[in-house]
């Protein structure tokens, strides 16, 4: 029944695409799984495990405490922002200058994006965004009114944006230059020399630099940037804006807690955007995690290696025309050998007729070029699959190359 409303929808969201995930499975349900072949899911960027059981009793501990009952102050509860800020001291360097008044504790890190959205941008301003872009993002801008500028990054480039590319993109309406590294979708892990670069065009032209760094734990070679570290001509305050989810690491998706890190005199303007989208984060997960979270440095390590021996094993399993055009945090980007077909195309069939679940480029952003042929990539989460869902999934990718009869790139 379709109800006909006296109302009108805001511009922005008539605007806002829906988004993309729940198609991918639409084209699953023309899929008859049996038990000798099963469905086989890599379309979600979601933890394969629960999170420990010393965090789930705290959990349970936390929500029954008639103290976790009444709200926080926006920013949330200072043990959290003390052992977080201890954490990312862990994480970047001892040498980091961060302070638990840096943190604000907001309900997910999609909220985090939308309150520096609403507090940087208004109507007709544009953030400047790297596609294929993380759809949230793009939703976020789009139904606000923001316009996202598109960057693009290449596959010869292993999607990695380039800083001048950028700048040529920058305007006077240009208020952030927004990052995801480890990158979704691409999994591109952006080198910190990159990151840095990016830091000193933003300072250059007075933009924020917004860097949504929700996988950076699945970073296992040392320190994601150096930007928190100040130098004689370089104090992150200026200009960074980090964002930070526990959904991933933690394991946590639906107790929803997320960060933004910024000068504590951002702070308060970030607060008028929290305190009308959230007054405060859940307080459940606040209480259980603050005492807790040093201890589960070597569970978010072990999880960390286990995402990595994977992707190594997606990647020796993957046949021989499927080329990774870049690998890391939960994903792999993948151009799949079927000449002249869109990704689109590939992956219903896929899903409907082989039983394998994966997302194509076109779910997180319009076609890269002008000249060139039908997009070709796809998005593997390497996250929620056992080893041996991994295998399977590439022998299936191995059959399709016959069952499809498309023409297949060389070998
Ligand atoms: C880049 C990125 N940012 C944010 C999120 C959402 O994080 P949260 O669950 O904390 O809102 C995701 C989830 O997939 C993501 O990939």
């Amino acid at each position: 029944m379709t109800t006909h409303f006296a109302f009108r929808l805001s511009n922005g969201i008539e605007n806002t695409k829906r988004p993309p995930i729940p198609q991918a499975y639409k084209w699953a349900e023309s899929y008859v799984a049996t038990p000798s072949r099963p469905l086989l899911d890599m379309s979600q960027g979601v933890p394969g495990v629960p999170p420990p059981k010393n965090v789930l009793d705290a959990l349970g501990a936390a929500a029954s405490d008639p103290t976790t009952c009444g709200y926080v102050p926006n920013a949330g509860e200072l043990p959290l922002r003390r052992a977080i800020m201890e954490e990312m001291k862990h994480q970047y360097g001892s040498e980091a200058d961060l302070t638990p008044e840096d943190i604000a504790v907001t309900a997910g890190c999609n909220l985090a994006f939308v309150a520096v959205a609403m507090t940087l941008a208004g109507p007709g301003d544009e953030m400047i965004l790297p596609i294929p872009w993380y759809f949230n993002h793009e939703m976020t801008l789009t139904s606000l009114s923001i316009t996202p500028v598109l960057l693009l990054t290449r596959p010869e480039d292993h999607f990695l944006p380039s800083p001048e590319r950028c700048e040529a993109l920058i305007t006077s309406k240009t208020k952030a230059i927004v990052l995801v590294t480890p990158n979704n979708p691409t999994g591109a892990i952006y080198p910190p020399s990159l990151v840095q670069q990016f830091a000193e065009l933003a300072q250059k032209h007075s933009l924020a630099l917004v860097l949504d760094e929700t996988y950076r734990n699945f970073i296992t070679t040392g320190a994601p940037h150096a930007l928190f570290t100040p130098t004689p001509s370089w104090s992150w305050r200026s200009t960074l804006i980090h964002l930070y989810s526990f959904s991933k690491a933690y394991c946590i998706p639906g107790h929803r807690l997320g960060l933004l890190c910024a000068a504590p005199t951002l702070i308060p303007h970030l607060n008028i955007a929290l305190d009308s989208l959230q007054i405060c984060a859940p307080r459940t997960p606040q209480r259980a995690l603050a005492p807790l979270l040093p201890t589960l440095r070597p569970f978010v390590r072990a999880s960390a290696d286990a995402v990595a021996h994977r992707h190594a094993l997606f990647r020796a399993e993957l046949p021989g025309r499927w080329a990774i055009g870049s690998q890391g945090g939960y994903y792999a980007f993948v151009r799949h050998p079927f000449v002249g077909v869109h990704a689109d195309k590939v992956c219903e069939r896929l899903a409907g007729e082989m039983g394998v679940v994966c997302l194509p480029s076109g779910f997180f952003g319009p076609g890269q070029r002008k000249d060139e042929e039908p997009e070709r990539w796809i998005r593997f989460s390497v996250a929620n699959v056992s080893d041996e869902k991994v295998k399977l999934v590439c022998g299936r990718l191995q059959e399709s190359e016959q069952v499809f009869g498309w023409e297949v790139d060389p070998l």
